[in-house]
């Protein structure tokens, strides 16, 4: 049989919804400047589902500095690995920063956060290691996990009973050189609820394992000075390895992992996503610096983003809808409804109320779940909010009306 043959037949993941979603749901063109307000099919749409969440993709300060670096250094150079010819003072700075930022020695700046994390994991895990993650990890932890080859054993979403249950098994069986990695995040992208840092860190007093927190979603966002989940929590010290990502708050590309002096020195010869692969170009460095440099020095920016998702929060709440036990900023609205009536219910908030938020299905999230995803910036306005409290359950009692 013919490869392209066989592989398009395979129906499977998100590939089931293409005919029925395709430009609107899943691949949808959303054009003009990013922000709460953006173009969509030719209309303007409040716009829910972007991780902008301090509003710094365009914030006068990051476009000028984007732009400035962009004028002095184009997009070629640093031309080659880092390793071989890629390294510059402004990379070496920024990791200064980063470490400093979250509170840990040494930090290694990484092309992508997916690839990034697979490859960090291809360093840290044998097959003669252990590792015991969270069941609601991101794609980037589980493809990693599968990858290394190690003894891989999951716990329920933020069960830490379990978690320690899973430990005495695995402190049972493994052989004295074995090692032993515990995942989680800081806060799950999803859902919006924090991974259980603190208490998994008391763990450590009767096991003996290192802990990598994903952070995709808290870096800039939680804790008082928007270090992140550890700070929130009160464990900086606690998390081993800190791992965050510049897509979301950061409005950005590039990701990090901030962990002690040696190790850190040890990932740079050793992960072949950074060893193998150019170095990011100039510019996003420099803009990563000053979007930083703005997460570090304007809390005004993360409050604004606070008073957003308490008001949205509170608000959906108040309407009846069910959001779960989310912590953050995330706002999921978790729908009892089939995946055809969640389509068709996302089309009429777009269409009809000009409201444009995700919606998310497995495998993005777990079997069985259907869920809105809503992400309040400091960009949004408290019009905004009250259009949207009232928009989402009317529309909702409408798609269910049609359905009965
Ligand atoms: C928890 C988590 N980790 C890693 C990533 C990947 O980051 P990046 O977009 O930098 O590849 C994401 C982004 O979706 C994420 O949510």
């Amino acid at each position: 049989m013919d490869i392209f043959e066989k592989v398009t037949n395979r129906r499977e993941g998100l590939a089931v919804l293409a005919e029925r979603t395709h430009g609107q749901v899943t691949f949808p063109k959303l054009r003009g400047d990013v922000g709460s307000h953006m173009d969509f099919g030719g209309d303007r749409h409040l716009v829910w589902s972007l991780n902008n969440y301090l509003g710094l993709a365009n914030h006068p300060e990051v476009r000028e500095a984007d732009t400035a670096a962009a004028a002095e250094f184009g997009l070629a150079a640093p031309m080659g690995s880092r390793m071989m010819s890629g390294e510059t003072a402004e990379l070496a700075a920024l990791e200064a920063e980063l470490a400093d930022f979250v509170g840990k020695p040494d930090a290694f700046f990484l092309n992508f956060g997916y690839q990034g994390m697979v490859s960090l994991l291809d360093v840290l895990l044998t097959r003669h290691d252990w590792v015991v993650y969270d069941a609601h990890c991101h794609s980037c932890i589980i493809d990693g996990i599968r990858l290394s080859g190690a003894h891989a054993r999951s716990f329920p979403h933020n069960d830490i009973d379990r978690l320690g249950r899973v430990l005495d098994q695995v402190d049972r069986k493994r052989a004295p050189d074995e090692a032993v990695l515990v995942i989680t995040e800081g806060v799950f992208g999803m859902s919006g609820n924090q991974g259980r840092l603190r208490e998994i860190v008391a763990l450590k007093a009767k096991h003996d394992f290192r802990l990598l927190v994903d952070d995709a979603h808290g870096f800039g966002v939680m804790g008082p000075t928007g270090r992140g989940t550890p700070e929130e929590q009160g464990v900086t010290d606690g998390v081993d390895l800190h791992f965050a990502t510049f897509a979301k708050a950061g409005a950005s590309i590039g990701a990090f992992v901030a962990a002690p002096r040696e190790l850190v020195w040890h990932l740079r010869y050793t992960m072949r996503s950074q060893v193998f692969s150019k170095g990011l170009p100039a510019p996003i460095v420099v803009g990563n610096r000053k979007r930083l440099e703005l997460m570090r020095t304007r809390p005004e920016l993360r409050a604004a983003c606070w008073t957003i998702a308490k008001a949205l929060q509170d608000g959906l709440r108040a309407q009846g809808l069910d959001l779960g036990d989310t912590s953050s900023p995330v706002t999921p609205v978790f729908l009892r409804m089939p995946e055809d009536e969640a389509i068709a219910y996302l089309a009429l908030l777009r269409d009809e109320y000009r409201i444009f938020c995700s919606g998310v299905t497995y495998p993005v999230v777990p079997q069985g779940v259907i869920q809105l995803r809503l992400i309040p910036t400091a960009r949004h306005t408290t019009d905004d909010v009250t259009r949207t409290v009232s928009a989402l359950p009317e529309a909702y009692e409408r798609v269910r009306g049609e359905a009965r």
